[in-house]
């Protein structure tokens, strides 16, 4: 059976009648402790489930561990300035819940938190406003032993943490994004295996769905209980779904369909409308306790949206229970990371935001493409780049001009780092670092961005 390939990109005329975004709009880049910070047992910090991951042979792409990544706990202040340099209003950074619980349970350790203090004064000395995710996949491995999120009593954990958080660096940190790509997390580390905690256990996905939802709605409310003037939101990964044509059509669709509401809804409804699509409730038998779905339902002050490609569907008829990944339209460009590009997939998931959950204010909190030149002096000159951001932007505007009350966009990320599964064989960066001096060297982007940033006029 030969593939048929899947719907291109769909009517939606992504050409945006303007080229401005607004004084206000948020323009910022991102990264995550455990892909930038090294340093991993300074100042008391816990091991994380990716450091126990990242030894395993075989795990990570040649070997390749974060120990050093890209030194970012020591040179923070370098960061800071490439931030500052590029005239970027905002910073998105994880923090390493094992610095600061290195158990993730029992007392604090407040030489984590004087980390996040210090890089906290930096970014505002320079103007520039700090967005913390608090779980970015770096789980303590203290909670895994105790079963992880497979475990209720973890989401009880999570919010013990951000109260940590809040406790300390909330006079002066007012943004929080509680969970990075919840369902990236859940698939790949529990059910494919290719991510921490490496397991590969379909019966996990109700369980831990439910409660980094849970954990979630419980950090979002200790938070608010804690200071009034937060700012608080949630950051998922957001895919359109794209089922493949030809005679299988219908199961494709089917197949697509299921795949959406455990990778879109699963997370989306339980936050904005306290319920949990079809597909979940098999997963989930015996997993949700009375009251939960209040609990998970939060207001938001905004909903971070990552975007980088749609998904391809089909159902594999050589073991029919399985969905496999389809054939991209042939149109479709790919990345060196093997996405296909396509920014009207972008325009899909804020549209469908905004219709289906009460037209959120919403912030791109990643958007980003792994170039293909990743050595040699070509990996400065990145047209590609530049390209993929151009458009991606493009159907940004587009979707502010559909009445999408996007406020902000952030390029994943600052510099190239650990890519987890692919070690550093992914280059997604503004910028990349020297390995020998670890000196930060600009690429064309970098520049781009920060033109684009200051003037707030998209290019042609
Ligand atoms: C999403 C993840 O949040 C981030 O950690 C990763 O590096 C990028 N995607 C690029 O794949």
């Amino acid at each position: 059976l030969g593939l048929s390939a899947c719907e291109g990109p769909g009517e939606t005329d992504l050409t945006p009648k303007g080229r401005q975004f607004p004084k206000d709009f948020v323009w910022g880049v991102a990264t995550a402790a455990f892909q930038t910070e090294g340093s991993q047992t300074a100042d008391g910090r816990g091991p994380s489930i990716w450091d126990v991951f990242e030894r395993v042979p075989g795990h990570v792409k040649n070997g390749d561990t974060a120990a050093d990544a890209t030194d970012s706990y020591r040179r923070y202040q370098d960061d800071v300035d490439l931030i500052a340099g590029a005239s970027l209003s905002a910073y998105r950074f994880s923090m390493s819940w094992s610095r600061i619980l290195p158990t993730g349970a029992g007392a604090v350790n407040a030489a984590g938190l004087d980390h996040y203090s210090r890089l906290v004064d930096a970014l505002l000395a320079k103007g520039i406003t700090p967005y913390a995710t608090l779980f970015h996949w770096d789980l303590p491995q203290g909670l895994q032993d105790k079963g992880g999120w497979a475990n209720r009593d973890t989401a009880q954990r999570l919010a013990d943490y951000a109260r940590a958080v809040v406790e300390r660096l909330g006079d002066r940190l007012k943004n929080y994004i509680i969970l990075n790509e919840a369902a990236v997390h859940t698939v790949f580390g529990h059910v494919l295996g290719d991510h921490a905690p490496g397991l590969k256990d379909a019966a996990l996905l109700g369980p831990v769905t439910h409660h980094m939802n849970l954990g979630q709605g419980l950090a979002i409310q200790a938070l608010r209980a804690a200071r009034s003037d937060l700012s608080v939101g949630t950051t998922m990964a957001l895919q359109p779904c794209r089922p493949a044509g030809g005679p299988l059509a219908f199961w494709n669709r089917l197949a697509s369909d299921g795949l959406d509401e455990i990778w879109n809804l699963a997370w989306l409804d339980p936050l904005f409308k306290g319920t949990y699509p079809k597909a979940m409730e098999e997963p989930l038998k015996g997993v949700v306790r009375d009251g939960d779905l209040k609990t998970t339902r939060q207001p938001v002050d905004f909903l971070g949206v990552n975007y980088y490609a749609p998904a391809y569907v089909r159902l594999d008829l050589s073991a029919p229970s399985k969905i496999a990944a389809a054939a991209a339209p042939n149109s479709a460009e790919q990345d060196a990371f093997g996405r296909h590009i396509d920014p009207s997939g972008l325009f899909e998931v804020l549209d469908r935001v905004r219709r289906e959950y009460g037209a959120p204010k919403m912030l791109v909190t990643e958007n980003g493409c792994s170039d293909p030149f990743s050595s040699g002096p070509a990996i400065l000159d990145d047209t590609f780049r530049i390209k993929y951001l151009r458009r991606h932007l493009e159907a940004v505007l587009a979707a502010r001009e559909a009445g999408c009350d996007v406020r902000g966009y952030f390029e994943w990320t600052l510099i190239d780092n650990f890519e987890w599964d692919l070690g550093y064989t992914s280059k997604f960066g503004i910028t990349t670092m020297e390995a020998a001096s670890g000196r930060r060297i600009p690429k064309a982007s970098y520049g781009w961005f920060k033109a684009l940033a200051q003037t707030g006029t998209l290019p042609s």
